[in-house]
């Protein structure tokens, strides 16, 4: 079975990504493809259900501004217009587009007409609601066969549509969160203009990809390094489900894990039918980094470390056939050439396909966003410890010890980052911070403690709410928990005797430390 399938060209907006996340969560199959990497036989090819024209930040006129053929109107295949995509269709189609006599950006109050499609099937929509605008251009004269179906008290046209040819367009972000009734627009847009049915589920994947794996292996030899993050794992529940023990996992366990971690990665596959090798390798990496305590000298030593322990382990499994990666589509999609396999490869495992010797690497998430590859873990039954797993940096710890790195200082921050944890999660806001953690910093200080004078460490905690991991909001953890994590972490662990929430954004700060 092929999917229902929808195309995204790429204008260059901010929340391409976020488009296609919310056209998934409509149930519905769809790639992002560069505007300029497609042509028209292609998508006569593809043969899409729908095709939604992004946000960019260029204006129509403007030098170089991105465009595509004309003749993709002629297609009949339906079109909905976004921002930049929306100027682009007026203009295109003999419309005019004029700079804003007052650019709208942000929440903007929006009057519809109920009687667009895109509109009218929403339960309960009020014909005023809030929409996100983010523009300095807008359409000033709308093409012929066109009528406008939204407006603002500054953009007459905030939305307007051609019912006969089914081309669509949106001034404002249906895709993004604060835009009410957004996601409704878009389901709308694929269900009543489209006739798209929904079918694309992660139960349907799973059986997909477990037949296309098991066709393309053969009866091969699959390697994976598994990391205990959340691609690596269900990653190798699916090779599991797939090739079963034709796969084994390499667990490099540095060390650097958070409390009980490597023991948990464990116990996670115990009784999966694969072949799980773990490498207690501490001992190694702490003698690589003794006296280390430059950020990028750790991050290297730790990465060409990692390599040697993981090709060491290789090579006693012989020649294998297949080297599987974690790649997601936000990877695919940033490398704008559909190359995943060179990001993925230096960003996470340093170069890896070049000292292992196997045929052919397979990345079986390459499709999926992250939100899709937890639901998948969860169809193939993966703990929910795996499957929720917050982001953990290669390095692990060692990057969240600032200085150099001792047994004491290691044991410190596990112990404190593991109170911090457990709150959050008492808390009940695990889920919607999407990366929390201690940080040792090598900073003493003076403190008093029962009647005697210490001298200790402090401790820094950081929690961020962030999309894409790019820019992030220090998350606002009430004052009341963060007192519960400064008493527990001051009285239950020994050397540390001040707590500080980190309250900076990034930019400018990165969200680790090191
Ligand atoms: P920064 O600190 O750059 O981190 O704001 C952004 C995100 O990337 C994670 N991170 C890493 N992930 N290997 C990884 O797989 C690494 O070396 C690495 N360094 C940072 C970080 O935890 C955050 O989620």
């Amino acid at each position: 079975m092929t999917n229902e399938y929808v195309l995204i060209l790429d204008f260059g907006g901010q929340y391409n990504q976020l488009i296609a996340r919310r056209v998934r969560e409509c149930s519905v199959y769809c790639e992002v493809k560069p505007y300029n990497k497609v042509s028209i036989d292609e998508i006569r090819r593809l043969s899409p259900k729908g095709i939604i024209f992004t946000g960019g930040p260029q204006s129509v006129y403007g030098e170089n501004a991105p465009a595509v053929d004309r003749q993709i109107f002629e297609l009949g295949i339906p079109i909905l217009g976004i921002c930049y995509g929306s100027q682009l269709m007026a203009h295109l189609l003999g419309g005019e587009v004029e700079t804003c006599v007052t650019s709208e950006y942000g929440k903007t109050e929006t009057c519809y007409d109920k009687d667009c499609v895109l509109f009218s099937t929403i339960k309960n929509m009020p014909e005023k609601a809030v929409s996100w605008m983010s523009h300095t251009d807008y359409i000033s004269k709308l093409p012929e066969g066109f009528r406008v179906t939204a407006h603002t008290e500054n953009c007459p046209c905030a939305a307007m549509a051609n019912d006969e040819k089914k081309l669509y367009a949106v001034q404002f972000h249906p895709e993004v969160n604060h835009t009410q009734y957004g996601l409704d627009m878009l389901d709308s847009f694929l269900k009543n203009v489209c006739c798209c049915t929904g079918d694309w589920t992660m139960e349907n994947y799973a059986e997909k990809a477990i037949r296309d794996i098991r066709e393309k292996v053969g009866s091969g030899k699959v390697l994976l390094a598994l990391s205990g993050g959340v691609d690596s794992s269900v990653l190798a529940a699916l090779l599991s489900k797939a090739v079963g023990n034709q796969l084994t996992c390499i667990f490099v366990d540095h060390g650097f894990m958070r409390k009980n971690e490597g023991d948990e990665v464990e116990a996670a596959f115990k009784d999966w039918d694969i072949n799980f090798i773990r490498v207690n390798a501490k001992d190694r990496f702490m003698d690589k980094l003794r006296g280390v305590s430059d950020p990028e000298t750790k991050r290297k030593a730790i990465g060409e470390e990692f390599i040697r322990v993981f090709e060491a382990e290789a090579k006693k499994i012989g020649k294998v056939d297949f080297l599987a990666q974690g790649t997601i589509y936000p990877d695919v999609i940033e490398s704008g050439a559909g190359d995943a396999a060179v990001i993925k490869s230096h960003h996470n495992v340093g170069g890896l396909p070049d000292y292992v010797d196997f045929k052919e690497i397979i990345e079986p998430l390459k499709m999926l966003f992250k939100d899709e590859t937890r639901k998948l873990g969860q169809e193939l039954g993966l703990s929910e410890t795996l499957v929720w797993r917050q982001p953990f940096p290669g390095p692990g710890l060692a990057i969240r010890i600032i200085g150099e790195i001792t047994d004491e200082k290691l044991e410190i921050l596990q112990d404190a980052d593991w109170i911090f944890r457990e709150e959050i999660a008492k808390a009940g806001m695990d889920r919607d911070i999407n990366q929390y953690f201690a940080v040792l910093t090598n900073n003493r200080s003076v403190g008093v403690m029962g009647d005697f004078r210490t001298y200790d460490y402090t401790l820094a905690l950081r929690a961020v709410e962030t999309t894409d991991f790019m820019t992030a909001e220090f998350s606002r953890i009430p004052y009341e928990v963060l007192a519960v994590c400064s008493s527990r972490i001051v009285n239950e662990v020994k050397n540390i005797n001040r707590v500080v929430y980190d309250i900076t954004t990034k930019p400018p700060a990165t969200i680790e430390w090191e």
